[in-house]
């Protein structure tokens, strides 16, 4: 089977043909993608820029797959896009040109989940069978999932505001270090000293797996305050504290998610911790977390880099376990701003929180 995968959720355009094997395996015939560099100057992403550099590069990107894979659009078994969550500009864009070439070529269309795409990937990476538990940590999204099948998805922890990835990119911010800010900060906390500051581990020891990371960002910006102007050892330091207090709050976050995971599922032998979205690039944080994992009789099944951010060959994927089982999506499937992966879960509000994350 093989499907064309679109992504344009956000600040990335990408175009993907994945082909999926009889015996459940993947291979990737096409991967290619092009990183928006005009958000920077803004320090973020202008959803109203991205969307119409969306509708710029789409077409040529899809060509460039095809040919990549050096395939016509009659060898295609389904188109998949992603449907959401996202900009709404950017994911209108991609989901309507998945429609056109389905229409065009006769092909089903599968509207994607982009947080499925992340949740699946280490399934087309190392043939991960379900259940296994996921740490999803993206600018958008940080929570714990319990991935049980195709489309089964039970949240057991989320953040009470912001996300792991918005965090890093507010530090950055702050630090004057640029956007995006995850790698920015990673790459400056190499030279720091992470015990100059003693910054809060937010939530530490509490037994549900939630996250809280807005006090941590307001403690940076007090210690940063405190000692301006800083200079390029005190940004270096301020980075390192940061990175440490993330470090030992996901190491602690996930002792109690993988506790909760295996207590649910007391029979599972080859017990996975799979991390996915654009924080799990971090080394850092992939060096604490396998530490982490094999300590409570879990794996860390971490996919490489370029799978953990934004991509299309992970909405290919997708779409194609997807097909397999025949869940393809209607021509008016409607593209969703909002889409949670486990629709069921309720809200946590924290003190003072706007509300989740979903
Ligand atoms: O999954 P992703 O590419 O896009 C979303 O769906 O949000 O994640 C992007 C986020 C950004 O907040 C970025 O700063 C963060 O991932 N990020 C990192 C690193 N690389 C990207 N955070 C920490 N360390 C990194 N090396
Ligand atoms: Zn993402």
């Amino acid at each position: 089977m093989k499907v064309l995968g679109i992504e344009t959720s956000c600040d990335e355009t990408a175009a993907a043909v994945v082909e999926r094997l009889p015996d459940g395996s993947g291979r990737m015939l096409s991967d290619i993608i092009l990183s928006q560099p005009d958000h920077a100057d803004f320090g973020g992403v202008v959803p109203e820029i991205a969307a119409r550099a969306h509708v710029e590069a789409l077409d040529g990107l899809i060509q460039a797959a095809m040919a990549g894979a050096n395939i016509g659009f009659g060898d295609l078994d389904a188109v998949a896009a992603t449907a959401g969550p996202g900009l709404i500009g950017g994911v209108i864009v991609g989901l309507t040109t998945a429609k056109a070439v389905a229409v065009a070529s006769g092909r089903p269309l599968v509207a994607v989940n982009h947080l499925e795409g992340h949740a699946l990937t280490a399934r087309y990476t190392d043939r991960l069978a379900f259940p296994y538990l996921l740490l999803l940590v993206s600018g958008g999204h940080t929570q714990f999932v319990a991935v049980e099948g195709i489309g089964s998805y039970r949240r057991l922890g989320t953040t009470i505001d912001d996300a792991l990835g918005e965090a890093f990119d507010k530090a950055a911010k702050l630090l004057g270090l640029g956007y995006p800010g995850g790698p920015a900060v990673e790459a400056a906390a190499k030279s720091g000293d992470g015990a100059r500051f003693a910054l809060p581990r937010p939530l530490r020891g509490r037994p549900e797996p939630n996250f809280s990371l807005s006090g941590l960002k307001t403690a940076l910006r007090l210690a940063a305050e405190k000692i301006a102007p800083l200079s390029d050892q005190d940004v270096a330091d301020l980075a390192a504290s940061f990175q440490a207090a993330v470090i030992d709050t996901v190491a602690d976050r996930s002792a109690k998610a993988m506790a909760l995971f295996g207590s649910q599922h007391p029979d599972l032998n080859d017990r996975a911790l799979v991390i996915a979205g654009g924080v799990a690039a971090n080394q850092a944080i992939r060096d604490t977390l396998t530490h982490e994992a094999a300590t409570h009789g879990f794996r860390l099944v971490a996919p490489p880099q370029r799978l953990c951010a934004d991509n299309a060959v992970m909405i290919a994927w997708a779409g194609a376990e997807r097909l397999a089982l025949g869940l393809t999506d209607p021509l008016d499937a409607p593209a969703r701003p909002r889409w949670p992966l486990d629709e069921l879960a309720a809200p946590v509000l924290g003190a003072g929180a706007k509300g989740a994350k979903a």
